[in-house]
């Protein structure tokens, strides 16, 4: 995994990339049929959209107010990717309530997420520091093709064209129009990265609602003041420190900036028109205000 470029070894699977390593065609056919249980939480990203954090904040909220032996446990472990089991986990004999992730657009989704048997938690984040973020992320990932030119991630982001992050037809507009115009079918939370990182404390508190989980003042504090940029940056269980099949060691983790508006620092003038006017074509039947202001 670790010596291949990534534009070699990723393979194509209705309409999306997947690592062999980790996942193959039958195994993300059988998906479809994965057997959920209405206790399940389901993290939902598109890549780059603060998925570990919210992985991080599940983790809290369920694991850390009773510390039960899980201390050591990584995060990876507690909300295992559905897609790619890397540490092995026997998915069908874990207790219940089971947390999970996934990048999965929602037609490669287990078929009885739909019956609103679990619960869905699909973060959204302004797609112009989704794509900032994976730029930087794949200088340091030995998973994904490097892109060395802004310009070209973009084009490439905008379109839905070539391998960003884990898409192919799916871009980040396919991923968030899916979720969002079948939210009907799921029992499903939509946050954005924005109003977690506006007031994290109001987004844990809207977050156990939908969960149905009471937290005391003093619990809650604890979940909240754990899951900040800088605690979880230098926490190893939260930031993914030893993840180095995924990033190179002593780079850029998972966590970078973690930041509203990072985009500002990287595109032009010129790059945020061409990308506002795709956002607004690609969106317009869709009540998203604004870039990732959903
Ligand atoms: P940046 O690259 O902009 O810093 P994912 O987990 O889906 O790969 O998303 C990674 C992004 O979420 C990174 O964005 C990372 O810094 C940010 N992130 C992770 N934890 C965070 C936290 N506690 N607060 C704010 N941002 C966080």
């Amino acid at each position: 995994l670790l010596s291949r470029p990534s534009e070699e070894f990723m393979f194509k699977h209705k309409g999306f990339y997947f690592l062999p390593d980790l996942a193959n065609p039958e195994y993300i056919d059988s998906l479809e049929h994965f057997v959920i249980r209405d206790s399940d939480v389901f993290v939902v990203t598109f890549p780059k959209s603060g998925t570990v954090w919210m992985q991080n904040i599940l983790s809290l909220i369920y694991y850390e107010s009773h510390r039960d032996g899980t201390a050591k446990t990584e995060t990876i472990d507690r909300v295992p990717w559905l897609e790619y089991n890397f540490n092995k986990m026997d998915y069908g004999s874990r207790p219940s309530p089971r947390l999970f992730s996934t990048h999965l657009p929602y037609y490669l989704a287990p078929r009885d997420m739909r019956n609103k048997g679990a619960k869905v938690i699909y973060v959204a984040r302004n797609p112009k520091d989704v794509a900032v973020s994976y730029f930087h992320f794949s200088k340091h990932a030995f998973i994904f093709e490097k892109v060395p030119d802004f310009n070209i991630l973009m084009e490439r982001f905008l379109s839905g064209k070539g391998k960003v992050s884990f898409t192919a037809k799916s871009s980040w507009f396919d991923h968030i129009r899916g979720w969002f115009t079948h939210r009907a079918d799921y029992n499903i939370l939509f946050l954005t990265y924005e109003e977690m990182k506006k007031d994290l404390r109001s987004a844990v508190l809207k977050i156990c609602d939908f969960l149905g989980k009471r937290l005391t003042e003093k619990e809650l504090d604890v979940v909240v003041e754990k899951a900040t940029f800088n605690n979880m940056k230098s926490d190893p269980r939260s930031n993914y420190e030893d993840k180095t099949c995924i990033l190179k060691k002593g780079r850029d983790n998972f966590l970078r900036r973690g930041t509203v508006g990072d985009w500002k620092n990287i595109m032009t003038v010129a790059q945020s028109e061409k990308f506002n006017k795709v956002f607004n074509e690609k969106m317009k039947d869709l009540p998203f205000k604004d870039r990732g202001t959903l």
